[in-house]
């Protein structure tokens, strides 16, 4: 008998997680669309490989899941502001943010971010309400700084612990 919903709410505030935003750039109109997701990992050395996970019944899933290629962007502990804004219904996502564009890829990415990452999508699971999406990384380039981290409904910085 699986868990109730309630329960595992509780489990999704216990874990911690680094904040990305995921971005494309939608076949037909060209105009971005992008979601602040905290399930991005790193998969595979060989080939490489990155994942995260979209849920089914957001407005950007449509164009996330079927798009050729895609940007990740790992924010750095000053970027909670794209971090709200990206996670806002009905979100205006190319007009208002400044964006790179990949330089193997052409796909949208924050600019100052502590990564930014352009993939080709590779494959893409269904497993209960989300889908899995898997980007094969064709470049990436990652700066200096700290990652916002989210935990218990906020965001937050890392620091570590100095008795080890
Ligand atoms: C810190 C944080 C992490 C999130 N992680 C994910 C995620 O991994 N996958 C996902 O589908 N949505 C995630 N969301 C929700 C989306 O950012 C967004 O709110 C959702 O896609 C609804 O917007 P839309 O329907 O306009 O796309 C996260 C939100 C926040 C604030």
């Amino acid at each position: 008998m699986p868990i109730s919903s309630d329960l595992y709410r509780q489990l999704g505030r216990a874990s911690a997680g680094a904040v990305s935003v995921v971005a494309t750039y939608e076949a037909e109109s060209d105009a971005i669309v992008g979601l602040t997701i905290s399930s991005f990992v790193t998969l595979s050395f060989e080939p490489p490989l990155v994942m995260y996970a979209i849920q089914r019944h957001t407005a950007s899933y449509a164009p996330m899941v079927t798009c050729r290629s895609f940007g990740v962007s790992l924010l750095n502990v000053a970027q909670s502001d794209v971090a709200r804004h990206f996670a806002k219904p009905r979100r205006a996502c190319g007009t208002q943010m400044p964006f790179d564009t990949g330089r193997e890829v052409r796909v949208p990415l924050i600019p100052a971010a502590l990564a930014q990452i352009e993939c080709v999508t590779n494959d893409v699971f269904m497993s209960g309400d989300h889908a899995i999406v898997v980007g094969l990384v064709e470049a990436a380039r990652t700066s200096e700084g700290e990652p916002l981290l989210y935990f218990g409904r906020q965001y937050g910085n890392f620091s570590p612990l100095t008795d080890r």
